[in-house]
């Protein structure tokens, strides 16, 4: 019988969030870890590239899609694997609004393809409490608000209004339902806006930086005045340790990083923190590249967490504030321009040229 949290299955590990989960476990707890990743544009080896050389033993990485069944089944079984914690989607409110096709595909029907396997899994061994299928999830699904509502809680109804939202909402619904009607170990996570090392350059955050160092213009949506709450990633990877350590099976937790700030307020922060840090940029001041652009449709206006219940529950908080995270992660892409040049290729200019025009 397993003591559980020791043989993990990490989905989309080679993505942003899962390549930080992933360096994050192995380097506080050790165990063994199977990252299974389809590499699509947004998922990169290179993001694990030290881990595989620091931890050749505990790190397996396969290639390979979420929706492959017998492929998952292989690796549950052949692994022994006693937690699933499923970063793998598509993610990008951009794209999806381009071609909604691979979010159904990838977050709803995968996203069954894999609570599918891991349920025949949990019975084969006996329905053991010990195992865990963690769904990673966002605050996306919850909708809208307005400047003045109160955040977003546990119990706010879903009202998506994205193709990805509403993709990650309907997997949010499967992976209840597995809890509810089979009693399957399952967990929910909801988290507000990520930002830090690793991030693809197609979200607001890395794309602005990657802009910066390549003088060129910095778009914001409409009158940049919607508003996001921002969590570094490290502090979201350290929630969902403690969620998986000490949450009771079925239940769910909003994630966020108490950072509510418009999208201009928070350019303008990262330029001026730019201008600081870097010698050479080919544009300054960095505010001069702000450019305002046609908005998003659909644009949702505002989203905000309430952490209470995580707080009040497993005593976690975010530890690293707006300022802080953003300096780290600024001074990441000046150190790692052999991460992020390589990523700028045909394919990312053809989707920056249909998104931007
Ligand atoms: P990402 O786009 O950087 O990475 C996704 C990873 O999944 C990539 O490595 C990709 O190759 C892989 N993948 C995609 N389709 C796959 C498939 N069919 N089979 C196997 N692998 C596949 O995404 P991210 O920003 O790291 O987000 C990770 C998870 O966290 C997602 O579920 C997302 O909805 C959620 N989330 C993200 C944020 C955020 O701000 N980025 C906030 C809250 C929740
Ligand atoms: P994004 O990073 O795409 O995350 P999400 O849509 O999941 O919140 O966008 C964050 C905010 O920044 C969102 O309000 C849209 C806005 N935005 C811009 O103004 N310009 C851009 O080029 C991008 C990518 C986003």
């Amino acid at each position: 019988m397993t003591s559980g949290l020791q043989r993990l299955l990490i989905t989309g590990g080679a993505g942003f969030i899962g390549s930080n989960f992933v360096r994050h476990w192995l380097q506080t707890h050790h165990t063994p870890v199977v990252v299974l990743d389809a590499l699509t544009y947004a998922g990169n080896r290179a993001n694990l590239g030290d881990l595989e050389a620091a931890f050749p033993e505990q790190l397996t990485f396969v290639q390979g899609d979420i929706g492959d069944r017998p492929l998952v089944d292989s690796l549950l079984q052949k692994n022994n694997i006693d937690t699933l914690v499923h970063f793998a989607a598509e993610s990008h409110v951009d794209r999806s609004i381009l071609g909604p096709a691979p979010f159904i595909q990838t977050n709803v029907v995968g996203t069954f393809t894999l609570l599918e396997a891991f349920y025949h899994h949990w019975q084969g061994q006996g329905q053991p409490d010990q195992l865990r299928f963690h769904h990673v999830s966002t605050d996306e699904v919850y909708g809208s608000l307005s400047p003045t509502d109160p955040a977003f809680t546990e119990l706010t109804p879903y009202a998506p209004n994205s193709p990805y939202s509403a993709s990650k909402a309907s997997s949010d619904h499967l992976v209840r339902a597995y809890h509810h009607t089979y009693g399957l170990p399952t967990l929910i996570t909801n988290c507000s806006n990520n930002y830090g090392p690793y991030h693809f350059p197609e979200k607001l955050i890395p794309l602005s930086i990657v802009n910066m160092l390549l003088g060129k213009a910095l778009p914001i949506y409409g009158d940049g005045q919607n508003v996001r709450d921002w969590l570094y990633v490290v502090d979201h990877c350290r929630a969902i340790d403690v969620v998986l350590h000490r949450a009771q099976p079925g239940s769910t937790y909003n994630i966020g990083g108490n950072a509510e700030i418009s999208n201009l307020d928070l350019i303008g922060l990262l330029c001026d923190q730019m201008d600081a840090l870097a010698p050479d940029l080919p544009v300054r001041p960095s505010r001069d590249l702000i450019t305002f652009v046609s908005d998003r449709p659909g644009h949702d206006r505002r989203y905000a967490m309430d952490i209470r219940k995580i707080h009040q529950d497993l005593g976690w908080s975010p530890q690293v504030t707006l300022e802080m995270g953003l300096r780290q992660t600024l001074q990441w892409y000046l150190n790692h321009p052999d991460w992020w040049q390589p990523l700028l290729t045909a394919a990312y200019q053809q989707f920056y040229q249909e998104i931007y025009g």
